[in-house]
């Protein structure tokens, strides 16, 4: 109990998913949290949870992250963590995918990343100290090609969050950036998967290390909660000496060519 508490925590794409359970964790821990979705309807019911806030807020967007760091800041004077986590995604291959697509991809996954740490970076150096939890994706190292495009923009979250972990380093900030990289979890972002590629990439093979098959999903899950509680550790104090890492929750399925049932 408690292991943030005193802390004010952003997290974005909470209205469901992982998002949502990282923003019940961290508030069921002492945090006070600002937690944002562009889906304002289904994020809307998080508002009543003691110690959550609710805020519509589509992360590609500058001026709304303006306006999200300055709900934090007027209500609570302070912002110690920020979870990057909204995230879409969709299925192409390097030649059969849509360019609306990969560009909405690049927007929400990299610019909305980005952004946040553009934006949280200035009042967390003011604060004196901060975490920024980036989430990526197996697909930052595995070579999921059917999610050719999704897997570029979950690598570029990495680098990206190396170079702010390094940057927060070198200048003595005390503010400290780290990525996250789930397996397949058990969310709404897994649902219709099997289906959409069977009609974009109608000749291919599902992999055995498919989350998804033809029948519906194949290898195991994890829960929301197996990811919440990294983020939260990584919230915490606990991690004060975890800077730029790469954290891999997955159950092997990034060191083995075999689906685990
Ligand atoms: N579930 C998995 O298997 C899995 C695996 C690896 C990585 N991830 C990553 O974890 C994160 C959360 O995924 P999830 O499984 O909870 O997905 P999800 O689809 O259930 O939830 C994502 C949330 O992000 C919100 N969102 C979408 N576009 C947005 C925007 N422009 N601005 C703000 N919010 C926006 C959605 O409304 C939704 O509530 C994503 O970054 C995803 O890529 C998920």
């Amino acid at each position: 109990m408690n292991r943030v508490a005193g802390k004010v925590a952003i997290v974005t794409g909470a209205a469901r998913g992982l998002g949502r359970a990282d923003a019940l964790l961290l508030a069921e821990e002492g945090a006070r949290v600002v937690a944002t979705d562009i889906d304002a309807e289904a994020g809307r019911s998080l508002g009543s949870t003691p110690g959550i806030d609710f805020l519509a807020h589509d992360v590609s967007r500058e001026e709304d992250w303006r306006r999200v760091v300055a709900y934090a800041m007027g209500q609570y004077g302070r912002l110690d963590v920020l979870v990057n986590n909204a995230g879409v995604i969709h299925v192409g291959d390097p030649i059969e995918f849509d360019m609306g697509e990969w560009r909405h991809m690049s927007a929400v996954n990299i610019d909305g990343a980005m952004l946040g740490c553009r934006h949280a970076l200035p009042e967390m150096i003011n604060g004196g100290s901060g975490s920024i939890i980036n989430m990526a994706s197996i697909g930052a190292r595995a070579g999921l090609y059917f999610y050719a495009g999704y897997c570029a923009t979950k690598g570029a979250i990495a680098a990206y969050t190396k170079s702010v972990a390094v940057y927060c380093a070198q200048n003595r900030l005390n503010i400290r950036c780290n990525s996250i990289h789930p397996g397949g979890i058990d969310t709404p972002i897994n649902a219709g998967l099997a289906a959409e590629m069977a009609v974009k990439l109608p000749r291919m093979r599902i992999p055995p290390k498919s989350p998804v098959s033809e029948d519906g999903p194949k290898m195991r899950f994890g829960e929301p909660q197996d990811v919440a509680w990294m983020v939260l550790y990584l919230a915490s104090d606990e991690s004060k000496f975890m800077n730029g890492s790469e954290i891999y929750i997955d159950n092997t399925s990034t060191i083995t060519a075999a689906a685990i049932p």
